[in-house]
């Protein structure tokens, strides 16, 4: 089996599985308990968000925890426009959005929200003088991914926050989902960042949403106190134990990681450029865990169907919009509706060898011969 989907998810990693287990031998009560034993399930998540701060260089960030980056998304997009429409309605977002912001949109422009969606360059980045245009004086929130999750193009979010300092009552959002442990950054350039522990080699079913500490967002989950008070419910002590453990492994080895899966990207994009009527989508500005290709005139699922069946398993859209015949992301960079609908991620870990590679681009090359 050759797993080149780490994008949709990852696999735990053992030391994750180790330090959970490890958890709950130590650790049971109920965190909103007032006895000794909950008090001491507090002191936990408190040491494992001090860590996350520290790690991620979030200091003037608060973290509430949540199920994972679509709940964060919402949490974020709804939680500042209802929180704050008294000073607005207008919203900005990019083209390059995961599912989760645009539906989140969808649903707030029902609410009376005006949605603008800025336009990208020819590399797929926010095209700041469109961005300039856009502003409003009724403008109250921006919501732009670091890294896209299908073509893994990095945005510039220093250029992006430096347009809009002169608009104050304007919250900068950035879906970090596809960016933390993989690329380093500021990350308090935002105001608020969505992230989940699943894309990290965590569990799935933890999330985070860091928002800075001097303003409140309208709860989307009520409950009475717990850790946050924008989130009710009582909190998952050994999930926000592992999510912890994993942001932690993910910044230690990022440097050799990175170099690993950036030689592996090289190598996958030369086999790739040999075949013929193979496209690649991903550009100079991708992050190198992802690779996004074409072989125009072959629709994705039918591709991602061949390699499923020898046992080699990639993405045609983002995980959560694969029942889309095409891709949205893809044919806003290339407006090229062949590319779009030819479109396979293969996303790369430091688990993956090239070995590996070298069986996808021999089954690539037959697939291309047989037709
Ligand atoms: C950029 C981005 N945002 C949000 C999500 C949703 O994350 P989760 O599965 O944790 O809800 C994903 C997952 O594919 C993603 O890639």
């Amino acid at each position: 089996m050759i797993y080149l989907d780490y994008s949709a998810t990852t696999p735990v990693s053992d030391h994750v599985i180790a330090s959970d287990r490890d958890f709950h031998k130590q650790s049971f009560a109920n965190p909103n308990s007032i006895h000794r034993l909950g008090i001491e399930a507090l002191k936990g998540i408190e040491e494992t968000t001090l860590e996350i701060q520290e790690v991620l260089g979030c200091k003037n960030h608060e973290v509430t925890y949540t199920s994972g980056a679509t709940e964060s998304n919402n949490m974020a997009l709804k939680g500042i426009a209802f929180q704050n429409k008294s000073l607005g309605n207008h919203i900005i977002t990019s083209p390059f959005e995961h599912g989760s912001i645009v539906t989140t949109l969808n649903y707030l422009s029902k609410q009376g929200f005006e949605i603008d969606v800025v336009g990208v360059d020819e590399d797929g980045r926010v095209d700041i003088e469109d961005l300039k245009s856009l502003l409003t004086d009724q403008t109250i929130l921006i919501s732009i991914g670091l890294v896209n999750s299908e073509l893994g193009i990095v945005q510039d979010l220093e250029a992006i926050k430096k347009t809009i300092e002169a608009y104050p009552q304007i919250i900068f959002h950035s879906d970090m989902t596809q960016a933390i442990g993989k690329v380093k950054l500021n990350y308090e350039l935002a105001d608020l960042i969505s992230l989940s522990a699943h894309k990290i080699y965590g569990f799935k079913g933890i999330g985070a949403l860091l928002h800075r500490k001097d303003f409140p967002i309208t709860p989307v989950i009520h409950g009475g106190k717990s850790w946050s008070v924008f989130r009710g419910g009582t909190p998952p002590t050994s999930l926000i134990h592992s999510l912890g453990v994993a942001i932690k492994d993910a910044y230690e080895n990022l440097d050799d990681h990175c170099k690993h899966i950036k030689e592996l990207n090289d190598y996958l994009a030369k086999g790739l450029r040999k075949i013929n009527g193979c496209m690649i989508n991903s550009n100079a500005y991708s992050v190198p865990h992802i690779l996004n290709f074409s072989l125009v005139k072959t629709k994705a699922n039918i591709l991602q169907d061949y390699l499923s069946e020898n046992d080699v398993f990639v993405s045609t859209t983002s995980a959560c919009s694969s029942d889309q015949p095409m891709s949205r992301v893809v044919y806003a960079l290339t407006e090229d509706m062949d590319r779009a609908q030819s479109s396979i991620r293969v996303s790369l870990s430091h688990l993956t060898s090239f070995k590996e590679i070298d069986r996808l681009i021999d089954l690539l090359e037959d697939y291309h011969e047989s037709r």
